[in-house]
């Protein structure tokens, strides 16, 4: 299967962590503009705060930023809210999108003093344009040849002071070099229940739908630590509830409308259950490769080991070894299935679900 048809697939589905086509305007006017808006991620937001008054006070830009973790915990959302408190415009690009060295030249040009760049998948950048990054980054200067062959001289052009933030689901295809030059390097988690909560509540007012604190609970148990999936199960449960039943998104509106949606009680939809079946089925609960894994699914192995495996190796439904996945016995139990004997003792120790704590 093509990659494009992957993502196409990934796209459709209701818990997809990745934004679907049409959902960046609804996104956009959820997003939080301030760190008085923003909710979770304490640790992370404890310091970019630090670090921003830091620089105000200095008069000096942010230095640069690293956001990486899994999709969907708002990276994005990041960026705008620290460009706002910074006071500065933002632009916002990603590394598929500037091709050529000149494109990123032209972007780079064009920022005012302070401003913030967002490049959100810094990883796919080429090694053309890492290359003329690097010197932008550190010297706040382009180095732009001019010529061919032995008359070809390099003159040197001189940058705004721009702070760069990169975002990557996948900090470990960076290059050292590239990494090396963020200053500020944070990981986004999981978000825990009770920032879900608060984020449907806050996300429901704006949207004008009522919500009951019980329907909000409902529908943060299931988006998977996830803002951006909850609140697209917020936007369907309350087509469930306008519809089916009173108008109002209540704990059985919420249960019923997830249901109808395939959503099981820990966020899981058909997709994450057949990946855990295949490996139950085919594989004897593992250890299998990713590559047969996949193959298996039909789905690309990247899109397996970044989209649907981080949330289920957060639940302790899978864990990665040298040799491959293996299952664990609270993901058989979860498909209502008895767990082989050998998982059954080694997977005493581990806690059996998902407790909503968001953390490593
Ligand atoms: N909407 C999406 N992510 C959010 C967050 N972290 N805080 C508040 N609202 C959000």
């Amino acid at each position: 299967m093509s990659r494009k048809g992957d993502l196409k697939a990934e796209d459709d589905r209701l818990v997809s962590a990745r934004a679907a086509a049409d959902e960046g305007n609804v996104e956009t006017g959820l997003r939080p503009r301030s760190f008085a808006d923003y909710i979770g991620q304490g640790e992370v937001v404890e310091r970019l705060k630090i670090f921003i008054r830091a620089a105000l006070e200095r008069k000096e830009p942010l230095d640069h930023v690293l956001l990486y973790g899994p999709p969907g915990l708002g990276k994005t959302t990041l960026a705008y809210v620290i460009a706002n408190e910074m006071k500065v415009g933002l632009r916002v690009t990603s590394g598929p999108a500037v091709e050529r060295p000149g494109d990123l030249a032209a972007i780079l040009t064009n920022l005012s003093d302070f401003d913030v760049l967002f490049i959100d998948e810094v990883h796919r950048l080429s090694r053309a344009v890492e290359e003329i990054l690097y010197p932008a980054m550190e010297e706040f200067a382009l180095d732009i040849i001019i010529g061919r062959g032995p008359s070809a001289r390099s003159i040197r052009l001189d940058l705004p002071r721009f702070t760069l933030i990169g975002a990557t689901t996948r900090a470990g295809q960076l290059t050292s070099p590239m990494r090396d030059r963020f200053g500020v390097v944070c990981r986004l988690g999981f978000y825990e229940e009770r920032d879900l909560v608060r984020i449907v509540t806050r996300s429901a007012a704006i949207l004008g739908i009522e919500l009951d604190p019980e329907g909000a609970l409902e529908i943060a148990r299931r988006s998977r630590g996830t803002p951006r999936v909850a609140n697209r199960l917020l936007r369907r449960v309350r087509d469930y509830a306008q519809v089916k039943g009173p108008g109002r998104i209540t704990a059985e509106a919420a249960r019923e409308g997830l249901r109808l949606l395939e959503i099981d009680e820990l966020g899981l939809d058909p997709v994450d259950r057949r990946l855990i079946a295949t490996m139950a089925d085919k594989f004897g609960g593992g250890p299998v490769g990713l590559d047969t894994l996949s193959a298996a699914v039909s789905e690309e192995a990247q899109t397996v080991e970044d989209v649907y495996e981080p949330f289920l190796l957060q639940l302790g439904f899978i864990k990665r070894t040298p040799r491959g996945r293996v299952l664990t016995a609270a993901a058989y139990r979860h498909l209502g299935r008895r767990p082989p004997a050998r998982l059954v003792r080694e997977d005493a120790a581990q806690p059996a679900l998902w407790d909503g704590t968001g953390g490593e």
